[in-house]
């Protein structure tokens, strides 16, 4: 649906993009930018930014980007033209008249979002009749306790050909619209009649809370008519079975605090799991994990697990959701597989075993690159062949990576698993120039940061080389302006397309970084030396030497406290001998440094 450009622009001038945001999410200003805690994602320090003069919001945590609208279509989890109308309609913007059929689609959809919701009241209502004795039999049985009943308004379809047509009816819908909604059948010949009868019903919902489609289970005992045991919705415009996750609406909530979404097969085991506490849980509708549910999880949560049997099929489904998922991993997204013990399922796992069970298979998920190591490797022969076969194979998965730095500590993953012997080159944070380079500064490290970071703004091939990628990545970054450019950077680094230094001022200006180069390129206490503009190699040296000359001044600084201390105590023998270690320390430090460097670079150029 196009809205008028102009229209649009008027809504983001209406509201300075802070103060908006500033309504849902507390913003500190940090130079020309405000930040806060990521709305969109768990996130415990801010990495969330509201650009004013540029009208978007970004979050390096997430990647969720946008204006104003974006925001609130996301926040309050509407759709693009409701989020529009929203706005417009509190900025006293009047919306023109949609095109013919734009309106008739937005009116079709809110129609039919009324008869589900008028029909998921119907079925409530049907569950708490007298005579459905059989129906709240049947889900006490099921261990299901009242609250969880009306919390996911669970509601029940009786045996009437026509009980819910009639109701609607009466409330003013039409038949072709209940056909429409997939709440009729409409025969080849003869009346159209209810979907769903004899069953206890699950309304599906939305990510907003909206009933979009039913789930029908045929009680026990019901199975003789050869029917399915449970029914869906068929596809309507308001609900693609492969794109809804059921309960993801409470589950996101749920997310904020939980820090993850578990992910299961059926309905009954998400509203079980929630009943016994598990609240970030959401299932897949009868299909198996697709593209867009992993992309609805990843905006809430960095890791979601997925929860599947201990059986051969439950090994396929975990390959397959790995094959989906590897192409699309980025740096800190990723998924997770838990293992149900053998022939039990989240719902029956929590009935018979408690929650503590549960808690344990979900403790006990493992990364995707752990969990493709042990399926394949268990799947793969001894033999010299096998091995080759297995290398091969997961290799090839690697591959399929698209993310450049993913793919390579996937690969590091799989080298370091398949050659253990070797674990010291294919994990290089084990290296010896790491070791040398120790954890990186924490206290009095605003200086070395920004050192750091504008000899690789002004060299960013820097980041070509593991030990320096590896050291930047682990840099705590002091304040949120820089530790965001680091990010950025460490992302541009793999964009072939990005490694012309101007293209690249350019990407990182567009992301709203001009105030924080310019700080770093101005500083003149932070000395350049030429040769980090003459090449590669002469970066690297003078940000080998950088960081050698911090770690000096921090052991100088030790070396100092500790002088003083002898001066009160002479005598004290321990102190008096961690001198001399650190100034041996010291006197190594430099040399040390470049020695093990300069040994690495040979083995690995
Ligand atoms: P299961 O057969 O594993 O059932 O189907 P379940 O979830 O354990 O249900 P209970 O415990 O027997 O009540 C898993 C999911 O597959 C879809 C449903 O979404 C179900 O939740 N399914 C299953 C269907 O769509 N149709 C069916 O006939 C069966
Ligand atoms: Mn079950």
């Amino acid at each position: 649906m196009a809205f008028p450009p102009d229209i649009l622009d008027r809504i983001r001038a209406h509201f300075p993009l802070s103060a908006f945001i500033g309504r849902f999410v507390p913003l500190k200003r940090a130079g020309r930018e405000h930040t806060g805690l990521c709305p969109f994602h768990g996130e415990k320090t801010p990495s969330f930014t509201v650009n004013d003069q540029k009208q978007f919001f970004h979050c390096f945590g997430c990647a969720a980007h946008g204006d104003v609208i974006e925001f609130v279509k996301r926040y309050e989890r509407l759709s693009y033209p409701e989020a529009v109308e929203k706005l417009a309609r509190e900025a006293g913007i009047a919306l023109p008249a949609f095109t013919h059929e734009a309106q008739a689609q937005f009116a079709q959809r809110k129609s039919l979002l009324e008869a589900m919701e008028a029909a998921c009241r119907y079925f409530e209502t049907q569950l708490k009749r007298q005579d459905s004795m059989h129906a709240r039999d049947y889900v006490q049985s099921r261990g299901l306790a009242p609250e969880t009943l009306a919390r996911f308004r669970m509601g029940y379809a009786g045996e009437a050909r026509e009980g819910l047509k009639t109701q609607l009816l009466k409330e003013g819908f039409s038949e072709a619209q209940l056909v429409e909604a997939g709440l009729l059948i409409r025969p080849e010949s003869g009346p159209t009649y209810d979907r769903f009868r004899t069953r206890i019903i699950i309304p599906i919902r939305d990510g907003g809370g909206r009933v979009i489609a039913f789930g029908g289970r045929l009680m026990d005992g019901a199975f003789a008519r050869h029917a399915p045991k449970y029914l869906n919705s068929p596809e309507t415009p308001l609900f693609k079975k492969g794109e809804v996750l059921f309960n993801l609406d409470l589950a996101a909530n749920a997310a904020r605090s939980a820090g993850t979404i578990a992910v299961v097969e059926g309905y009954m085991d998400a509203i079980m799991m929630a009943q016994y506490g598990f609240e970030s849980v959401v299932a897949t509708l009868g299909t198996a994990v697709t593209e867009p549910h992993l992309r609805a999880l990843w905006r809430h949560v960095p890791e979601p697990i997925l929860c599947l049997d201990g059986d051969s099929a439950g090994r396929r489904a975990m390959m397959r959701a790995a094959e989906l998922a590897l192409p699309l991993l980025t740096p800190g997204y990723g998924l997770k597989f838990a293992q149900l013990p053998p022939g039990e399922d989240p719902d029956s796992l929590v009935r018979t075993r408690g929650a503590q069970a549960l808690r344990q298979v979900l403790d006990g998920a493992a990364g995707l690159s752990d969990t493709l190591w042990r399926v394949c490797s268990a799947e793969s022969a001894a033999s010299a062949e096998g091995k080759a076969a297995l290398e091969y194979r997961l290799m090839g998965m690697a591959a399929r990576v698209k993310d450049a730095t993913v793919q390579k500590h996937v690969r590091a993953f799989f080298r370091a698993q398949l050659w253990p012997q070797k674990g010291k080159t294919a994990t290089p944070a084990r290296s010896a120039s790491h070791q040398a380079m120790g954890a990186p500064p924490r206290l009095g490290g605003l200086q070395v940061v920004r050192q750091l970071l504008k000899l690789v703004l002004l060299q960013p091939a820097l980041l070509h080389r593991p030990e320096v990628e590896e050291y930047m990545t682990r840099l705590e970054c002091v304040n949120v302006p820089l530790s965001s450019l680091r990010e950025a950077l460490l992302i541009a680094a793999h964009e072939p397309a990005l490694e012309d230094y101007l293209k690249l001022y350019e990407h990182l200006q567009n992301l709203g970084f001009s105030h924080v180069i310019s700080s770093l390129l101005k500083d003149e206490a932070i000395l350049v030396p030429r040769e980090v503009m003459e090449s590669p190699e002469g970066a690297f040296r003078a940000w080998c030497a950088a960081l050698a000359g911090h770690q000096r001044a921090a052991l100088e600084e030790e070396k100092r406290e500790i002088e003083q201390r002898l001066k009160q105590d002479p005598g004290n023998e321990e102190e008096y001998s961690k001198l001399l270690a650190l100034q041996e320390q010291i006197r190594h430090a430099t040399k040390g440094l470049f020695m093990a460097l300069h040994e690495e670079s040979d083995e690995a150029y």
